[in-house]
């Protein structure tokens, strides 16, 4: 082996030991570098003869191209390796299975919530929304529910800070303030037909929503839920509240033998005044009355705060509770169950 193969060998160690791209520089450096092996021959060729350069300039160069191709697979290999390396650690199987999102599910209530919007949207009823803090005024007094009326105890009420002396700030007891709210927007709207004599569109509309007392066991929840529902026109009678009730029980609880009861009861907002029982004729409720909503004849004086004249507009509401259907629907016996946020127990609904 002469002096210049003996060279190519040694780089081609050297390059081989370098186990990184920074040794690697360093070695290149020793052969290829300013002062390297291959430079200093370089610099030897001048004291030459012409002929003898050129024969021993062309065996450097030789020897010269082949470090370089040395140095160059090198590269090349330590590259590799740390792709190798990258991969391996950011390795992705994408034969796998993918990874599930849990899927969610929407909470009984809401599932009653949705059939009554359903069912009564099918019967002309817009749905409307409203504030859970309420003002004084809207829960109880437009309400035919002045101050000192007893039936205001029956309402054990949280009131809220930042009201006015006037108007305290309260948790809606139910959803009946959405009676005055959404007439009074809708009697805004039509006020000149109104006045001008001709015929107003009905007013037909539910109100679900929270609702809040203080109370609470098996069967009360300082929280639940309540669904209004109002109807007012110059030719509604309490017959049209009993079919679209009666139609809406039977659509609602998929049951066309239900039947329904209108017990005589009591409410400021409404005269005269019903409780709505429903009986099942099959199944694990059979035989028994259910009370399901309270009802009644809008109160003429109910009537004149939506800005209407009680001689002329007739009006029914109803008050019913989500919940208990939603009990009844699916045979739950504690209320508490659908508050509690237990996922094995809402898991059921989906
Ligand atoms: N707001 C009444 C309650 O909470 C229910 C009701 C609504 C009664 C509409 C009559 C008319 O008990």
């Amino acid at each position: 082996m002469n002096e210049l193969e003996a060279l190519v060998r040694s780089a081609q160690t050297s390059f081989a030991d370098a186990a990184t791209p920074a040794d690697l520089e360093n070695a290149k450096a020793l052969f290829l570098g300013k002062s390297g092996r291959i430079t200093e021959l370089m610099k030897g060729l001048a004291a030459l003869p012409v002929e003898e350069k050129k024969t021993r300039g062309a065996v450097i160069n030789t020897a010269k191209q082949a470090i370089e191709a040395a140095l160059n697979a090198r590269r090349q290999a330590l590259a590799d390796e740390e792709l190798d390396r990258q991969l391996k650690a950011e390795a992705l199987d994408v034969s796998l299975p993918g990874r599930r999102r849990g899927e969610g599910g929407l909470h009984p209530v809401s599932l009653t919530l949705e059939r009554i919007e359903g069912i009564f949207g099918s019967m002309g009823f817009v749905v409307a929304d409203g504030p859970e803090i309420e003002t004084d005024w809207f829960n109880f007094t437009a309400l035919n529910t002045p101050e000192d009326h007893p039936a205001r105890s029956m309402h054990d009420t949280f009131y809220v800070e930042g009201g006015s002396e006037a108007s305290p700030l309260l948790l809606r007891t139910h959803t009946s303030p959405m009676q005055i709210r959404h007439a009074v927007q809708h009697v805004k709207r039509y006020r000149a037909l109104i006045d001008a004599g001709q015929a107003m569109p009905e007013i037909r509309v539910i109100a679900p929503g929270r609702t809040y007392r203080v109370d609470s066991d098996a069967t009360h929840s300082p929280m639940f839920h309540q669904c209004e529902g109002l109807w007012v026109g110059e030719n509604v009678s309490f017959k049209d509240l009993k079919v679209v009730f009666t139609d809406f029980c039977r659509a609602f609880f998929e049951s066309d033998d239900l039947v329904l009861r209108f017990r005589p009861s009591f409410f400021p907002f409404t005269e005269p005044s019903a409780e709505i029982d429903i009986q099942f004729q099959s199944g694990p409720n059979a035989g028994h009355w259910l009370e399901v909503s309270g009802a009644g004849q809008v109160h003429p004086n109910v009537i004149r705060n939506m800005g209407l004249d009680p001689e002329r507009f007739i009006g029914f509401a109803f008050g019913m509770g989500p919940d208990r259907l939603t009990m009844l629907r699916y045979g739950v016996n504690d209320l508490r169950l659908f508050f509690d946020g237990d996922i094995r127990f809402l898991r059921q609904f989906q």
